[in-house]
């Protein structure tokens, strides 16, 4: 696809309001339906959407306050849908088996126990999960912490998120899904390709999520400084200045960038490498009595680890089509890999076993976790925080330390390059009493 970059402008998903709320929390109905988009100028694309849109709306819940989401499948293939990174009972995981047939419809319960972060939503119907995804299943949910407002962070129309992606398009601008993942280089920030977003002199955070589904971005802003403040689980102990910053798929940061160092008429192009994904525009100055504490929010402290085991994902190439393994075996829905017991604590060695030279993500269900070492040595700064997806690069091992606790059942855990998970490379646990 042939767009000039900065031709059109960055939308910001609508946040969704509930159809109903009481004092048991809010209620939020979304259809899945198929529907099409322009995400290339002036051509419509056909897409899945949530609620009707190539990207779903945006939820905004808030810690302690229940959730229920109620998913209405006018599709005719089923679908599911899972909280990345949520804390739910098992019922409301979205398991890859548990779907939402054509013309059902479906309700999930999310209690929201946990710290305010960018979540995000999308499809995990066994798979067909990385294909619903690539046309758009794909939405954000953000669970705002009650100890953030006392930080005056940008909030309001200054806290944005930013949805980015990579698509690949037909002559007729349709999208092309099984294509070779190198030739996806047309860069989406929330649906349009290469938008142009305008801002006003003052500081501004983002929420960014790569909703790729097989791509590990690494972000400039041409230099200029981006504070990290958050990781896929909410906020960081303390800010942290960056130039660049890596994010593989399924990964988020939150930053902030204060535009009031630059003049009106400044244009900021944030970009992957040297190919640009989105630019800022100052357009305008503003007020702003938003601020970056030094201190955000302390890291939970973990219990002491009773189990250690290894994760390794790997392909079987020797057949006609590749297969995607974790310890050695393909995902099979009726076989519970190990055993956790609730409470526990446990780490975990996730290792990209593949001599191929393929990178992985990998996400755990259920808790999130603490990164503690890569390789033997110290982590990332792109794995500082809670997290609950880790970039696992060829031949890398990453260890994770993680406490499981309240609900009991089978969650999976798998590689978050969805081309891969489709193929096998998941694997299941049950968490018992
Ligand atoms: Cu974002 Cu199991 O997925
Ligand atoms: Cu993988």
């Amino acid at each position: 696809a042939d767009v000039t970059p900065f031709s059109v402008r960055m939308p910001v998903p609508p946040v969704l309001r509930p159809a109903s709320s009481g004092p048991a929390g809010d209620v939020y109905r979304i259809p899945v339906r198929a529907a099409t988009a322009e995400i290339l100028p002036g051509v419509r694309t056909q897409v899945l959407g949530y609620g009707g849109g190539f990207g779903g709306p945006t939820i905004r819940a808030r810690a302690g306050r229940p959730v229920r989401m109620v998913y209405e499948n006018t599709l005719d293939a089923p679908v599911n849908v899972h909280l990345h990174g949520g804390h739910v009972p098992a019922a409301s995981d979205g398991h890859p088996m548990d779907l939402i047939q054509p013309g059902g419809s479906r309700a999930y319960d999310y209690p929201n126990t946990q710290r305010g972060a960018t979540l995000w939503y999308h499809d995990h119907s066994h798979g067909t999960e990385a294909e619903h995804v690539y046309r758009g299943l794909h939405g954000f949910y953000l669970i705002e912490g009650e100890d953030e407002a006392a930080l005056r962070l940008p909030a309001g129309p200054y806290d944005v998120p930013i949805m980015l992606r990579d698509s690949a398009f037909d002559a007729n601008g349709e999208l092309i899904f099984f294509g070779d993942p190198a030739e996806r280089s047309t860069f989406l920030a929330n649906g349009k390709v290469q938008p142009y977003f305008p801002v006003a002199a003052r500081k501004y955070r983002f929420r960014l999520l790569n909703a790729g589904n097989e791509r590990v971005f690494r972000l400039n802003l041409g230099g200029v400084e981006m504070i990290r403040i958050g990781s896929d689980g909410g906020l960081l102990p303390a800010p942290v200045p960056v130039t660049e910053l890596v994010l593989a798929s399924a990964e988020r940061a939150d930053i902030v960038v204060d535009f009031g160092r630059h003049p009106v008429g400044t244009r900021l192009v944030l970009s992957d490498g040297t190919t640009p994904v989105l630019r800022f525009d100052v357009v305008a100055q503003a007020r702003d009595t938003s601020r970056v504490p030094d201190r955000l929010r302390p890291m939970p402290s973990f219990p002491a680890a009773a189990v250690e085991r290894d994760v390794a994902m790997s392909f079987d190439l020797s057949g006609s089509f590749p297969v995607g393994l974790v310890n050695g075996r393909p995902y099979d829905p009726d076989r519970v890999d190990f055993q956790v017991k609730r409470g526990t604590t446990e780490i975990w060695r996730v290792i990209n076993a593949d001599t191929i030279g393929i990178d992985h993500t990998f996400h755990m269900h259920l808790a999130q976790f603490e990164v503690l070492d890569r390789d033997g040595a110290p982590p990332l700064p792109q794995d500082a925080g809670l997290k609950d997806t880790v970039h696992v690069p060829p031949g890398g091992s990453v260890r994770v330390r993680a406490t499981f606790t309240d609900h009991l059942g089978r969650y999976v855990y798998h590689c978050h390059y969805l081309e891969h998970s489709s193929i096998g490379m998941m694997g299941q646990m049950e968490v018992i009493a």
